[in-house]
């Protein structure tokens, strides 16, 4: 079941996991969830929640963090579905097993897998088709996933959703703090994504096809030029403000001292490899 009256998955967050964990229960962290995400679990703290943090993608190593905290109430696992600065996904396989045995729901930050990733990928869609985010491309059953997602990536347009269980949903709907005392989405954004969703379903296969391979001769052109990417196994984009578009980092110690003077703010860390900072950033778009 979805749930589509949030205006940014910003909102979702700060609603969503205060609620998920209650008084009493415990959020585990990955400790490269997006900041937004750790937002909303610090604000689940200010209330009473347990937090947790567990290494990065490391399913062993939450097992272990469940199995040693004991919790009388909810316990919550908090992941992002893709990470941009790395464009890898999460190990949502093995955190999902992690969840069947101790019986817990995982929280997943889509926001850049939606609209890019979807089921069946393939030597001829790398992306996979039909847009449907990180839990269609890795096949996962639901039940103990609520999928977050936000159309301001690949759809271009400042609007959020939820799917989870029904019941969650029901009861996210009548408790949110933001569903419940903010107005809903503006008309004008709702427009864009009636009108982004409709180039999806006519588009979408063709945009990410296009996308895919825009991705390889951009990675191709810039290895060439004896520029390091951040390594990237599955070259995910990293969605932007506009359709069908994505960015990726690039890093290395010949940028570093350059970009670090020019942009000393932006200074991104991969988490694929701690030891690269990423300096520049560059753009793709469907275009041709
Ligand atoms: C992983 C992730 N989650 C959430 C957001 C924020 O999404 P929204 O603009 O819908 O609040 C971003 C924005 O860059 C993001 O990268």
């Amino acid at each position: 079941m979805v749930s589509a009256k949030n205006k940014h998955v910003t909102h979702i967050a700060l609603d969503l996991l205060p609620l998920l964990a209650g008084k009493h229960g415990t959020l585990f962290l990955d400790e490269w969830a997006y900041p937004i995400s750790q937002e909303g679990a610090a604000l689940a703290a200010h209330r009473g929640a347990h937090l947790v943090s567990f290494p990065h993608n490391e399913g062993q190593a939450l097992a272990a963090a469940l199995q040693s905290t004991a919790s009388n109430g909810e316990r919550v696992i908090v992941c992002n579905g893709v990470y941009s600065a790395g464009g890898y996904p999460a190990a949502l396989r093995s955190f999902l097993r992690v969840a069947g045995e101790f019986g817990v729901l995982i929280y997943v930050d889509d926001a850049h897998g939606v609209g890019i990733l979807g089921e069946h990928p393939g030597p001829g869609c790398p992306y996979g088709r039909g847009g449907g985010g990180i839990c269609a491309y890795l096949s996962l059953p639901a039940g103990r996933i609520v999928h977050v997602g936000s159309l301001s990536k690949a759809f271009g347009v400042p609007l959020a959703f939820v799917a989870g269980p029904a019941a969650f949903i029901d009861y996210l709907e009548a408790n949110a703090g933001t569903f419940i005392h903010s107005s809903p989405p503006d008309l004008p954004s709702l427009a864009a994504a009636l009108a982004a969703l409709q180039v999806h379903a006519r588009y979408g296969e063709q945009l990410r096809t296009r996308l895919a391979q825009s991705t390889a001769r951009l990675r191709a052109g810039l290895h060439q030029q004896g520029i390091n990417l951040v390594p990237n196994r599955q070259s995910f984009p990293r969605g932007c403000g506009c359709a069908g578009a994505g960015d990726w980092l690039a890093g290395g110690s010949n940028y570093q001292a350059k970009c670090l003077n020019s942009y000393p703010g932006q200074n991104y860390r991969s988490p694929g490899n701690a030891s690269i900072n990423t300096l520049l950033r560059f753009h793709s778009s469907t275009d041709p």
